[in-house]
């Protein structure tokens, strides 16, 4: 097609976009340039537990079906997102009384169903999502970690394999792409795995920048997973702005969206690039950033942006 979709190929890297469940409803201009721009799907809240599980044993697959399904009849490949988290979680679990055991029997059972569901459907998961605390170069002391200690990272990498052997296996955080602190505890995390001999594939950066983001060591963080023997995915990519932006601000976004496919292109075990969500109509950054917003590749009237242009000319040269 025309648009960012199979331009990556010859580098070996696939475009992505996470996907909103209301927006997929919409059937429209939405589903047109997702099909049309992008390799990969990410399930940006239809797999989570918060989702697929109200109620306790009571599955709601509506909306992962619908993305999947999508994804199937689109020629896409899907990543899915996300099994172990601190947040999404449905109120019967985050405010249960459930003891260590029952919540370690809880989480196994999580997994094996989701993944079992969409064994050979899902072709990457997030397993774990933002284990790591943001200060302090240690584990963020989540339910899971609280409970059940941290053996509950390599207890769901293994879970989740047993439960589809075919599909990637991801630790996925934020604000450890540069060499930090936090950077530093993941890659420790990561090399530990490794070493047991866990099941674990890859590595997600999810790249939720602001134009005042430090990437000068980017380059040597990501060459540093790469070199454990995983594969990278930046898998959350946006670049917010103050609102409203200017002309200038589109710009640096631009060079700052550029500028880390450039990092992916650059290394070979770089697998996805993936955004967070690819209009401003619905992003997730107004509720977060309240002031802040223009964070996607097309405005809320689906219109490219100097980023989206810049992409795809370096996708083209590459
Ligand atoms: O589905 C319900 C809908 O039925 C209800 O009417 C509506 C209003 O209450 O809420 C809908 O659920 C919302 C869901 O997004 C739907 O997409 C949740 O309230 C809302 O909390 C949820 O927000 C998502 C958030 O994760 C929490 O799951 C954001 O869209 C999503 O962009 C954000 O993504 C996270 C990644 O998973 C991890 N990395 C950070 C990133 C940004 O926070």
């Amino acid at each position: 097609g025309s648009g960012l979709r199979h331009r990556g190929r010859a580098s070996g890297v696939k475009i992505g976009t996470a996907a909103q469940p209301a927006a997929m409803a919409e059937n429209g201009a939405y589903q047109a340039v997702l099909s049309q721009e992008f390799d990969s799907v990410t399930s940006e809240s239809q797999m989570k537990w918060d989702i697929v599980e109200p109620a306790r044993g009571a599955y709601d697959w509506t909306s992962s079906e619908a993305l999947v399904r999508f994804a199937e009849a689109n020629g896409q490949i899907v990543r899915g997102h996300t099994l172990v988290w601190h947040d999404a979680l449905p109120g019967w679990v985050a405010n249960g009384t459930f003891s260590p055991e029952q919540l370690r029997d809880l989480l196994r059972e999580h997994i094996q169903t989701v993944v079992g569901r969409y064994k050979g459907r899902v072709a990457a998961w997030d397993v774990i999502n933002e284990p790591i605390a943001d200060t302090g170069g240690k584990l963020r002391p989540s339910l899971w970690m609280t409970a059940l200690g941290p053996g509950y990272i390599a207890d769901a990498l293994r879970w989740a394999h047993e439960a589809d052997p075919g599909a990637k296996l991801y630790i996925n955080d934020y604000g450890v792409e540069a060499v930090n602190a936090k950077s530093d505890a993941l890659y420790n995390v990561v090399r530990g795995l490794r070493r047991d001999g866990v099941p674990v594939d890859g590595v997600g950066f999810q790249s939720h920048l602001a134009l005042s983001t430090n990437l000068t060591t980017l380059d040597a963080n990501l060459r540093r997973f790469a070199d454990l023997g995983l594969d990278i995915a930046i898998t959350e990519m946006d670049v917010r702005l103050p609102l409203p932006a200017t002309p200038a601000q589109h710009v640096a976004q631009a060079g700052l969206y550029t500028r880390v496919l450039q990092a992916c292109l650059a290394v070979a075990r770089c697998v996805s690039y993936t955004v967070w969500g690819f209009t401003d109509r619905y992003s997730w950054v107004p509720y977060a950033y309240p002031g802040w917003g223009d964070a996607c590749l097309f405005d809320a009237t689906y219109q490219p942006k100097p980023a989206y242009q810049q992409l795809r000319q370096l996708l083209v040269d590459s």
